[in-house]
């Protein structure tokens, strides 16, 4: 099963936490969409794509880059971290989703530092988030899926 995981992880790496977990003992191909804005995933299974929250939404460079790159009818999963809990965190992604016609396979999402806004003024919130059971949580959702 051939496995690339487009992400962006541009606070505090939080995102990229859970995805260098998975990548320890998976083989999966990571994409930094701040480098990379094309990248062919024709060849791959399952795509993923991760994320940090911003605004209650996935990265616009995520979007952005599922709107260029994402073949139709892929097998797609879903991996975010945030603040706070926002139902609406998956609904910009999930447009693009549906107009590529992808099956959505699974999300994980976990509560990770945050020192946005007013969070700032208290030294950040969530602190030492992701812990590691927040990480196997990501490891245990991979294997899974
Ligand atoms: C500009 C900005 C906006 C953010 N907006 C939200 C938000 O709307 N909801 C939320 O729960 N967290 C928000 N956060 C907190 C991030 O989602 C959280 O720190 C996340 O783990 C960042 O992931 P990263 O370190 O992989 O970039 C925001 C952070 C930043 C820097």
């Amino acid at each position: 099963m051939k496995t690339a995981i487009a992400y962006c992880s541009k606070a505090h790496g939080n995102t990229r936490k859970l995805l260098d977990e998975i990548a320890k003992n998976h083989e999966v191909t990571l994409i930094d969409v701040l480098r990379l804005k094309k990248f062919d995933l024709s060849g791959y299974d399952r795509i993923g794509f991760a994320s940090g929250i911003y605004h209650r939404s996935f990265a616009n460079e995520v979007i952005e880059f599922a709107k260029k790159n994402l073949p139709k009818n892929k097998e797609v999963f879903l991996i975010c971290t945030y603040g706070v809990p926002c139902a609406k965190r998956y609904n910009d992604i999930r447009k693009i989703l549906e107009k590529k016609e992808a099956k959505e396979i699974g999300t994980y999402d976990c509560l990770a530092f945050d020192d946005f806004g007013a969070f700032e003024l208290v030294g950040g919130q969530a602190k030492g988030y992701p812990r590691q059971e927040e990480l196997d949580g990501a490891v245990k959702f991979f294997e899974e899926l």
